[in-house]
């Protein structure tokens, strides 16, 4: 069985760096090449600093996977599309590389980063970098606590990972930077919060079916397939901040593209009526990107193809 990347299931740290990169054009065979090496080199890093919990993940987008390997790509892996429904837009971008750096030091996440920069060089360009930490028990900064829902334990791996074929214990990865009007919302009284969001604020509990407002967040992302199954994501979001501005860079990981896809167009659009998601009128997204991250097998064994 291929091993996936480590990030991808790991539990929350207390720091994240966050890389958005492009690749200058004809540099494919050697990122593909560096590609083989990355693997090896996060594996050192987290021998050297293993109190750390480091953990990273990168991942390529959807166009660029064209490029770096034309044999064969994820079925699902499409560039992100951009959704417009009244006022609220999820804006859709290409992005080439995507990298998640995660431990409980900043420090290592910046070795990290410093040692990926060095093996890339000038083969790929800085889009965006957005560090990101853990804030109180896990709470988004809305103050609500953010992930108690995410799958657990071995469902874990169920919900993020490709099960067969070549791509097996590959991963679809959806990033999106909300970024959070948060002198709006601290006006909003608690009660009207947590009918908001769908569950209590201090407590974090899910609120009942009949207490549960239509427009609530946790209602719209509550969806079941046809046969009745939940439609499960495995979400890494962390919060980033800064005097100026502050969000939740939301990243989620599955076995399949649609269950975000399908989640986030019922958050948008709803059921009509004014029952679209109403956190969405106190954040917004200014980046939304698709990516594909490959086990550890397949970026290992694609050096020297095509
Ligand atoms: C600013 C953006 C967002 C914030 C602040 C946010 C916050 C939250 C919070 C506080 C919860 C409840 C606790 C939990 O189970 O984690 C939650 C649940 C959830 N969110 Fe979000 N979320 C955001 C965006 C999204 C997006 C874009 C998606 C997917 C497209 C999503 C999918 C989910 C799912 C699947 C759940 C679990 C629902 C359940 O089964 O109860 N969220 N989110």
């Amino acid at each position: 069985m291929a091993r996936e990347q480590w990030g991808v299931c790991a539990e929350a740290n207390l720091h994240g760096l966050h890389l958005f990169f492009n690749a200058h054009d004809g540099y494919e065979p050697v990122i593909r090449e560096a590609l083989t090496q990355l693997p090896k080199i996060f594996e050192e890093i987290n021998e050297q600093f293993s109190e750390a919990m480091f953990s990273a993940v990168i991942a390529i987008g959807a166009s660029f996977w064209d490029d770096l390997y034309p044999d064969k790509k994820p079925e699902g892996l499409k560039p992100f599309s951009a959704i417009k429904h009244d006022d609220r837009y999820m804006p859709g971008e290409s992005i080439d590389l995507f990298v998640q750096l995660r431990s409980d030091r900043q420090d290592v996440n910046y070795i990290a980063c410093q040692r990926l920069v060095s093996l890339f060089g000038e083969m790929i360009e800085l889009i965006e970098q957005v560090p990101c930490f853990r804030y109180l028990d896990g709470r988004d900064l809305t103050g609500f606590v953010d992930g108690t829902e995410n799958p657990k334990g071995r469902n874990r791996r169920d919900v993020a990972l490709v099960k067969h074929g070549t791509f097996a214990s590959g991963s679809y990865l959806h990033v999106q930077r909300y970024r959070h009007n948060l002198a709006r919302w601290d006006k909003v009284p608690t009660e009207e919060q947590e009918l908001i969001i769908g569950r209590t604020k201090i407590d974090d509990i899910e609120m009942s079916k009949e207490d549960m407002p239509d427009t609530s967040h946790v209602k719209h992302a509550s969806l079941k397939d046809e046969n009745g199954n939940s439609l499960e994501l495995m979400r890494q979001s962390m919060p980033y901040g800064n005097a100026s501005t502050q969000g939740l860079l939301f990243i989620s990981y599955c076995a399949q593209p649609t269950n975000f896809e399908r989640i986030l167009h019922n958050m948008v659009f709803g059921s009509g009526d004014g029952n679209y998601d109403h956190m969405l009128d106190y954040t917004t997204a200014e980046t939304g990107s698709a990516f594909f991250a490959p086990s550890i097998d397949f970026l290992k064994n694609q050096g020297n193809v095509g």
